[in-house]
């Protein structure tokens, strides 16, 4: 990313709601004064279902060169499920090596946690089959793919993101007490990171009683890390807890930046509402401020953020939302 030029920047709009939210995202951005060069890319369940194309290899090298990618939401009634998330999202997850999933929970005056999933392992690796497939006696195993490496670069992560925060602590969920192999490896290699940052408080949860506590105490944490399927559910139940999913950004990193991040809701395509200008923007709004944080535009980033404030409790239409918004920036 040279410093003469704009940032470059891939656009999914995809399915449902996500090409209205996307464009509101992409209002706020240009209020924000910060100059992008759009490329859009059409792709999701729509484009699937009219010419089979979910994902081709080429589209995919084609995106190392950009900067980042803005990602509305995908998913479609039509489609089976997988086809898309497998072939679309995680091949980009996967691809990209997006190895951090950062998801911020914020609610005021005491909720402000980060929750940092693991995003290219685990049991999402696809790792299993079936044997004997539509007998009575079908096997299904579907493993958890744990290696050291991965597991050490995402948890090196949320410690340095928890050392550079104002309460610098950190909590590791897993169930250590029944997944006692992946978890011991997390479990080791969280301890022996925690080694290199002594001004990091450092905590353990196994995920169930995680869950207890989000509910009836979440303003304890300050960063969380976590493997991929817990980190998936425990940051839904985030969105739940601080304000609605309707709020709930996400970042899918490359922290090396040896391609691009993608950033995207954690809500899905909401089919139902597709269309009715009854979405709300403010996950794809704060979405877009975590790409251009990432993108060394913190001025901006924190003036969207700022606009945010109460946008996820506001009436109106998807447009109107992303009107009042932009006016704040
Ligand atoms: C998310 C979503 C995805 C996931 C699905 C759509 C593949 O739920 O981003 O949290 O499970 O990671
Ligand atoms: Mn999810």
């Amino acid at each position: 990313m040279g410093p003469s030029r704009n940032h470059r920047v891939g656009v999914i709009g995809g399915d449902g709601i996500g090409p209205e939210v996307l464009a509101e995202a992409l209002k706020v951005i240009e209020a924000s004064g910060v100059d992008l060069d759009l490329v859009e890319y059409d792709l999701g369940g729509a484009r699937y279902l009219r010419d089979g194309t979910i994902l081709p290899d080429e589209i995919l090298e084609e995106w190392r060169d950009l900067d980042a990618i803005l990602l509305g939401a995908v998913g479609h009634p039509d489609v089976a499920p997988g086809v898309i998330e497998r072939g679309l999202l995680l091949k980009m997850r996967f691809g990209l090596d997006l190895y951090v999933n950062q998801r911020p929970f914020v609610m005021p005056p005491d909720l402000d946690m980060v929750v940092i999933r693991e995003n290219t392992e685990g049991t999402y690796a696809g790792e299993g089959g079936f044997l004997r497939k539509g007998t009575a006696h079908e096997i299904a195993t579907q493993g958890s793919v744990n290696t050291r490496f991965g597991v050490e670069r995402c948890v090196r992560y949320a410690f340095e993101l928890a050392a550079g925060r104002a309460r610098r602590h950190l909590t590791l969920v897993h169930k250590t007490n029944v997944l006692n192999f992946s978890g011991d490896l997390w479990q080791r290699v969280f301890d022996e990171v925690a080694e290199d940052h002594p001004g990091v408080e450092t905590t353990y949860n196994h995920v169930d009683a995680a869950c207890i506590h989000f509910v009836e105490s979440p303003e304890r944490y300050d960063v969380i890390v976590t493997d991929n399927l817990f980190g998936d559910i425990l940051t839904d139940l985030g969105g739940a807890i601080s304000g609605g999913i309707g709020l709930a950004a996400s970042a899918n990193l490359n922290p090396d930046r040896t391609g691009p991040s993608m950033f995207e809701p954690v809500h899905g395509s909401a089919p139902d509402i597709a269309g009715t200008g009854r979405a709300n923007p403010t996950a794809a709004v704060l979405s877009a401020a975590l790409m251009l944080e990432f993108l060394g535009e913190a001025d901006a980033a924190e003036r969207i953020r700022k606009a945010c404030t109460g946008s996820g409790q506001m009436g109106g239409t998807t447009s109107e939302i992303g009107d009042t918004i932009a006016a704040k920036v």
